[in-house]
């Protein structure tokens, strides 16, 4: 149940979150996704909501359950969370933490694509989906004051971050390095750095909650 009566620095904000996988289909019973289990955009969702903000929570298919006491809206693909977000302005904020699917299969069919005996699997044609932080970082008039995007990177993390947030045209990025060896995708805890316009601050390993807690205040504070 929502809650009433809210309290806190981000009272009379509406934030729009983007979390989770999305799931491109290639036929009716398979999809093309990646590993992200939805648990730090969940996270800064209930974290923000605790700081009072209005939470517009767009989810992908995610592992684990939306926080309460935010609006839902559910999507599959990169292109209805873009939808999604569209309809969700205008808002205060906007946090992208969602693990977008860089590309769709173009040639997805409306029936189960079937063994043909020959023994050569089916060629996929893909093209590339819309990238929703940087269109929302290039909005005019319905521009968030405070656009937040996320920088999963394997490897020059902080290199690859930093480019990604001037090429992107967001004001933070959080970076994480997602390499297999840290854990980090799927796991519970993450080690970010928060990269500003002229400022970054490397966080150390954390669980995904105090993550999310210490993003919401720095939000709040940006606000202020
Ligand atoms: N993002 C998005 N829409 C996309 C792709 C990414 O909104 N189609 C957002 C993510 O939610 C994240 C940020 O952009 O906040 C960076 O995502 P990432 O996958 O690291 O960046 P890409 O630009 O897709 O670059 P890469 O080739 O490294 O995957
Ligand atoms: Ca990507």
């Amino acid at each position: 149940p929502e809650t009433k009566v809210r309290r806190g620095p981000m009272v009379g904000r509406h934030v729009v979150v983007t979390s989770g996988p999305t799931h491109e289909p290639i036929d009716p019973v398979r999809y093309i996704a990646n590993r992200s289990s939805g648990a730090q955009g969940t996270a800064i969702a209930a974290a923000l909501r605790d700081l009072g903000a209005r939470v517009s929570f767009v989810t992908g298919p995610a592992s684990v359950a939306p926080p309460d006491g935010v609006d839902v809206i559910r999507v599959e693909t990169a292109r209805q969370m873009r939808d999604a977000v569209d309809a969700a302005l205008p808002a205060d904020v906007a946090v992208m933490a969602a693990a977008v699917a860089d590309w769709r299969v173009t040639n997805a069919l409306e029936r189960k694509i079937k063994k043909d005996g020959s023994g050569k699997p089916p060629a996929l044609e893909m093209s590339e989906n819309p990238d929703i932080l940087a269109w929302v970082s290039g909005l005019n008039k319905r521009r968030p004051t405070l656009v937040v995007g996320f920088a999963a990177e394997t490897n020059d993390v902080i290199e690859n971050a930093t480019a990604k947030r001037k090429r992107k045209g967001c004001d933070w990025i959080v970076a994480n390095d997602v390499s297999p060896s840290t854990g980090i995708m799927g796991g519970t805890e993450n080690a970010v750095t928060l990269i500003g316009p002229d400022s970054a601050e490397e966080w150390p390993r954390m669980s995904k909650e105090a993550v999310a807690r210490r993003l919401a205040e720095a939000i709040a504070e940006a606000l202020a």
